[in-house]
């Protein structure tokens, strides 16, 4: 079956060409000025101040390659060999050899922007580890202290009782409502919130935020991955194994900590494995140390400060990061990183004729899984090759050799990009024309908003 184009960074009209021309020129300009505060910290003159002073010239004329829709140029041999570039990229490049930043496949040339600073960063050897997103990363998850303290005495009130819930119904609705937290965790996405505020986070996060959002989850099939391990926990499974492959750090991952608690605790899980990025990618994505400074961040009472009326807050902020490292500790949550999430292969190459890029190895690996949850929007747009698909078109088609791997697959996603399928016939229609009447000539764009989100699955053996 032929698949259709994927969507170009010169589409007119696409939140993926509004994207290339006019998010990422923004994007770089943070990196820079947020590169700028950390050299202000550092000595003149020294080797580390002259290192970052050679990465910020550097971003400067990226950001100028972007507006001047320069072509995409491949890898150095030297950068390659420093910077540890997978030879995907330049692969990429030399069959698309025309590509420019306005005039090129939208997801290849998103992987690739990030590719490229990283590089920079690389080839310095005092800056080769420095997160240029950790700045943000923080002052995000800094402004979720609400959402942060909801969700913890939540699940503090409930922990106890979890492991005794005899009722399949009550079980089922705690399910799904820790499906929800973690899918709208992705709405708090620093890619999108460039100029983020305390009032943006609040209104994205918490219990009630949730409960108003229910209608807008449009494709629900949190039932399917309910049934699958509710029967594997009856059937006395002796091990469940479910991964994340993880989005944005932060709240987000806060709010996948919460699920893999919640279905560890319930044993509808015996083991979770968190898939971490190995390059600060996408602004918020999350790294190995991601996950140390947010246990570090919940028991820090300057960085959430907790008001004398409220002191058994930190009680349950403290908690909730024992829990964690607890799980951690006995093995049953384990954090792992690999390459192949940072290439711009889509998911089709999740597959064992997949040898040239580690894909073979990732499905070996993901087969040893019983639920493979993928978080976010990226996620989702490689698992459907973030192609020009009719948005009716169903989830096993999209998804391509997927469907039929053997891995089973949930994709939690709040739809920041254009792609979009598996929808019933007339839900565009009405969105669109919704969307129209507040954002003249950017009706489509409803699935770009981040103010709607699917929840797709598939078992792997269509
Ligand atoms: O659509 C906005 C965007 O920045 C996309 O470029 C990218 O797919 C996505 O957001 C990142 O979002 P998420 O963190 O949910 O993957
Ligand atoms: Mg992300």
């Amino acid at each position: 079956m032929a698949f259709p184009p994927r969507f170009l960074t010169g589409d007119s009209k696409t939140f993926g060409g509004f994207t290339s021309t006019s998010r990422w020129p923004t994007l770089v300009q943070n990196m820079i000025d947020d590169l700028d505060s950390e050299l202000s910290t550092k000595i003149k003159g020294t080797n580390v101040y002259l290192q970052g002073q050679i990465i910020l010239k550097q971003l400067l004329e990226l950001k100028q390659e972007i507006k001047q829709d320069k072509k995409l140029r491949s890898f150095t041999e030297e950068e390659i060999r420093i910077a540890q570039v997978p030879l995907s990229f330049n692969e990429y490049l030399s069959e698309f050899n025309d590509a420019t930043w306005q005039h090129a496949e939208w997801l290849f040339t998103e992987v690739y922007l990030y590719r490229r600073v990283n590089v920079y960063f690389r080839m310095q050897s005092l800056w080769y580890n420095f997160d240029i997103f950790n700045k943000v990363k923080q002052h995000a998850f800094h402004s979720s202290y609400y959402g942060v303290i909801e969700l913890a005495i939540k699940y503090q009130s409930l922990e106890t009782e979890l492991e005794n819930i005899s009722d399949p119904t009550i079980l089922k609705t705690l399910f799904e409502e820790f499906i929800e937290i973690s899918l709208w965790g992705n709405a708090t996405d620093l890619s999108l919130l460039t100029n983020v505020t305390l009032e943006d986070i609040k209104s994205l996060q918490g219990e009630k935020t949730r409960a108003d959002s229910r209608a807008k989850i449009l494709v629900n099939d949190s039932e399917n991955a309910w049934e699958l391990l509710f029967s594997k926990t009856s059937n006395k499974q002796e091990v469940i194994r479910v991964d994340f492959v993880l989005d944005n750090s932060g709240f987000e991952l806060y709010a996948d900590l919460m699920l893999a608690s919640f279905l560890l605790k319930s044993k509808l899980a015996t083991k979770c494995i968190f898939h971490c990025k190995d390059i600060p990618y996408m602004v918020s994505d999350v790294m190995l140390k991601d996950f140390d400074i947010l246990v570090k961040d919940l028991q820090d009472r300057k960085f959430f400060p907790i008001a004398d009326e409220h002191k058994q807050h930190a009680d349950t902020l403290d908690f909730f990061a024992k829990a964690v490292t607890q799980f951690v500790t006995d093995g049953s949550l384990e954090f792992v990183e690999n390459s192949f999430w940072t290439c711009a292969m889509d998911y089709t190459y999740i597959d064992p004729s997949e040898i040239k890029y580690n894909g073979d190895k990732v499905h070996a690996d993901l087969l040893n899984s019983d639920l493979v949850i993928f978080k976010g929007d990226l996620n989702y747009r490689k698992l459907t090759g973030d192609r020009t698909w009719k948005r009716t078109t169903p989830w096993p088609e999209a998804i391509g050799s997927l469907a039929s791997s053997g891995v089973t697959t949930l994709s939690l996603r709040t739809c920041k990009a254009d792609v979009q399928v598996a929808l019933d016939e007339g839900v565009d229609e009405k969105l669109s024309a919704l969307w129209e009447k507040d954002h003249p000539n950017q009706g489509s764009w409803w699935c770009c908003s981040g103010k709607y989100a699917v929840i797709c699955y598939c078992d792997g053996k269509q």
